[in-house]
């Protein structure tokens, strides 16, 4: 499968490339986004960005991973990232996403998700999308409410950040009830 570019009204979903190295590792070096996810390193050292974009095209052919970088349409600003890690045999894939600092708080990560769940929803195909996020981020389960997920459980302790083991609530949508919901907001 070609790797398909999504747009929406301010934003410009597409493939990351090498070039987009440097802006991932001063974004993504942001302690703020490896404090509230899972796999973000932290120190982001040199060379970690381009092994990440490296890894995408192997993980894209053999159907387990679409990541995005979110850019901004007007200008082509690279401001986050967006995937869905999927498990081809359930149909079902887990959404993960970061948006750099300076670009919290517009609804910037709900629109590139809103656009994700239809390419997963429609494109590839899948069942359901689930999301978990640490209970001390308030923000990325305000977004996952605003997408139409809805909260299955806390899973206790279930990971552990620098120190500190981290309960997580977990989120899932499944295409039914994405589509109901379509179908009443027409
Ligand atoms: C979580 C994250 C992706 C949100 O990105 P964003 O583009 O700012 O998200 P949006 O603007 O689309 O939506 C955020 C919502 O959370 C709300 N919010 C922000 N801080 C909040 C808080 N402390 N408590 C409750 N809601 C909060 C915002 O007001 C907004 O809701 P609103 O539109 O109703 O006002 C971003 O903060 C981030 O990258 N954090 C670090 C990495 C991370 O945590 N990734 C997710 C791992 S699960």
């Amino acid at each position: 499968m070609p790797d398909p570019t999504l747009l929406t009204t301010r934003l410009l979903l597409r493939a990351f490339n090498h070039a987009d190295a440097p802006d991932v590792q001063r974004l993504a070096g942001d302690r703020a986004i490896a404090d509230t996810t899972l796999n973000v390193p932290h120190p982001y050292e040199v060379g970690m960005a381009e092994a990440w974009i490296a890894g995408h095209d192997a993980a894209l052919k053999s159907g387990h991973l679409q990541n995005f970088a979110i850019t901004l349409r007007e200008g082509g600003t690279l401001i986050g990232a967006i995937g869905l890690t999927i498990e081809p045999r359930f149909e079902r894939a887990e959404l993960g996403y970061w948006i750099g600092r300076p670009y919290w708080g517009r609804g910037y990560c709900t629109e590139a998700g809103k656009a994700v769940l239809r390419h997963g929803f429609i494109e590839r195909g899948l069942n359901r999308i689930h999301a978990s996020h640490f209970v001390r981020n308030p923000a990325s389960g305000r977004m996952l409410d605003k997408l139409g997920l809805q909260p299955e459980g806390m899973l206790r302790q279930h990971a552990r950040r620098w120190e500190d083991y981290e309960d997580l609530i977990l989120y899932g949508l499944l295409r039914q009830d994405w589509s109901a919901a379509l179908d009443t907001a027409r």
